[in-house]
């Protein structure tokens, strides 16, 4: 039986996604990329050494992993090559270990332009995009007129295409945004000399992939972003410009669903969110500054102070119908520790009709409050904790609550920052229904 494994975001990014699939992939073929760019940040600690990856699939720490970036992934080639540097720098060589899509869309720099100018005149009601040409670069792609990886083959072509298309946007660059213009000649030579580097790992990974279904090796999926950011089912406007959710992983590789074993949605074990848009649980409070100071929520890209809050299940029993998710990993369990008292929201209840909400429509979200439950917290040190059973009662009776009301079992459990923080509660391939945790 093939082992092919998709985790991904069940909430607004930064679950903790990178850890985990660092963790599942030391015994896999190719771990793969397939939406996003480098709006991602993905932290990996090993021994205390942090190193953080925005492009490059975390299991790429591993030496026996191939990367493969596809089709679905937007590509800052500049971005790239930095990352690429940074892990050699770290002594990790990834020479002939990883491939990118020939049909991947190009992030360039009137992309990264486009994105600062549109924010900067839309004021306070900016997106608070990362700022990374992410929704440009996808338009482009929608809109046929991207230049992509493949193209970097045809200098001739490619010098012609993006000759026009830096004139499409100085254009609007300059008059309706009033922002300074891009050089073509700047674009050109640093593409062209970008394009050598990157020359040999350009393949047809949907190619690479299906021989690899064939041949039944293990391959993991690594998501980017999160659900609640998906440009269909996320929070839109407030989203990314890509689809963060199951479908991403068909239509960024090129493998269809029989060829996914498994699908693991990471959710912290409270919320988190950076940049702007609807997030029910939010906390202004002494708690958000717990969550903030013991949980680190500063964003991985680019620094920002995350929002923070109670786990909101209504959001995340959502992800788990939209992504098909068969188990679910909670990160951050450790970030608890200490609480008087800890809240799961159970549902949304309209403040002018007092109604209880399924799910609000696009714009419902201001108009609802969260309903919680409460439950005790606990004071041990949960920690680097390796054993489900070495886990306070309380935690334990907060898992058990969270499969209850998702319905859905909790596989993997992480304890701290650290590869080695980490609880495995179940097979996480032939899962199929929860364990209840003892609680005495
Ligand atoms: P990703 O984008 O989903 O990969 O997540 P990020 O790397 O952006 O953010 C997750 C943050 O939480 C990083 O700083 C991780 O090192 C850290 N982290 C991951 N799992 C745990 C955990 O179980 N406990 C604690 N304390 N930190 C964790
Ligand atoms: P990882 O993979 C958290 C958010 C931005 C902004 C919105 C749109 O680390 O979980 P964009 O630059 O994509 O156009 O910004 O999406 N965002 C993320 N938030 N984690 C991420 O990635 C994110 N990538 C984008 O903050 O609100
Ligand atoms: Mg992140």
């Amino acid at each position: 039986m093939n082992k092919n494994i998709v985790i991904l975001g069940a909430q607004w990014g930064d679950e903790g996604k990178g850890k985990i699939v660092d963790c599942i992939s030391s015994d896999a073929e190719y771990v793969v990329r397939y939406q996003g760019g480098h709006n991602a940040g993905h932290t990996l600690v090993i021994n205390k050494k942090k190193i953080i990856l925005h492009l490059i699939p975390s299991g790429i720490l591993h030496k026996n992993v191939i990367g493969i970036i596809a089709n679905g992934v937007v590509i800052s080639p500049s971005a790239l090559i930095q990352e690429i540097k940074m892990l050699e720098e770290n002594d990790i060589i990834i020479n002939e270990r990883l491939f990118i899509s020939n049909s991947s869309p190009l992030i360039l720099q009137y992309h990264i332009e486009m994105d600062r100018a549109r924010e900067k005149k839309l004021g306070i009601q900016a997106l608070g995009t990362t700022g990374r040409g992410i929704g440009p670069a996808y338009e482009d792609k929608i809109a046929r007129r991207a230049l992509r990886i493949g193209d970097l083959k045809n200098t001739k072509t490619l010098s012609e295409r993006l000759k026009k298309i830096v004139h499409y946007y100085n254009y609007q660059l300059v008059n309706f945004y009033q922002h300074q213009s891009i050089d073509y000649k700047m674009i050109l030579n640093d593409l062209l000399s970008n394009a050598k580097v990157l020359f040999n790992m350009i393949q047809d990974t949907t190619h690479i992939l299906h021989t690899a279904i064939k041949n039944k090796k293990k391959i993991v999926f690594e998501g980017a972003q999160g659900t609640l950011l998906d440009i269909d089912h996320g929070t839109y406007p407030y989203v990314t410009s890509s689809n963060s959710t199951i479908g991403g992983v068909m239509t960024g590789t090129g493998i269809g669903p029989k060829n996914i074993n498994t699908i693991i949605g990471v959710t912290k074990a409270y919320s988190t969110r950076v940049g702007s848009g609807p997030f029910p649980t939010e906390l202004f409070d002494k708690i958000d500054k717990h969550f903030s100071h013991q949980g680190n929520e500063f964003g991985s890209t680019t620094g920002r102070k995350r929002r923070t809050g109670w786990l909101d299940s209504v959001s995340l029993c959502r992800s788990i119908q939209i992504n098909s998710i068969s188990s679910l990993c909670i990160t951050k369990l450790d970030v608890l520790d200490g609480l008087d008292e800890i809240k799961i929201c159970i549902s949304y209840k309209n403040i002018y009709t007092s109604k209880i909400i399924s799910f609000p429509d696009i714009n419902e979200w201001e108009h609802i409050i969260p309903i919680y439950e409460t439950y005790p917290g606990w004071s041990q040190k949960t920690l680097g904790i390796k054993k489900i059973e070495d886990l306070p009662y309380q935690a334990r009776a907060y898992i058990n609550r969270i499969q209850e009301i998702t319905q859905t079992p909790i596989s993997i459990i992480s304890t701290g920052p650290d590869r080695s923080d980490i609880i495995f509660i179940h097979d996480i391939i032939h899962i199929n229904k929860s364990i209840t945790l003892n609680t005495i």
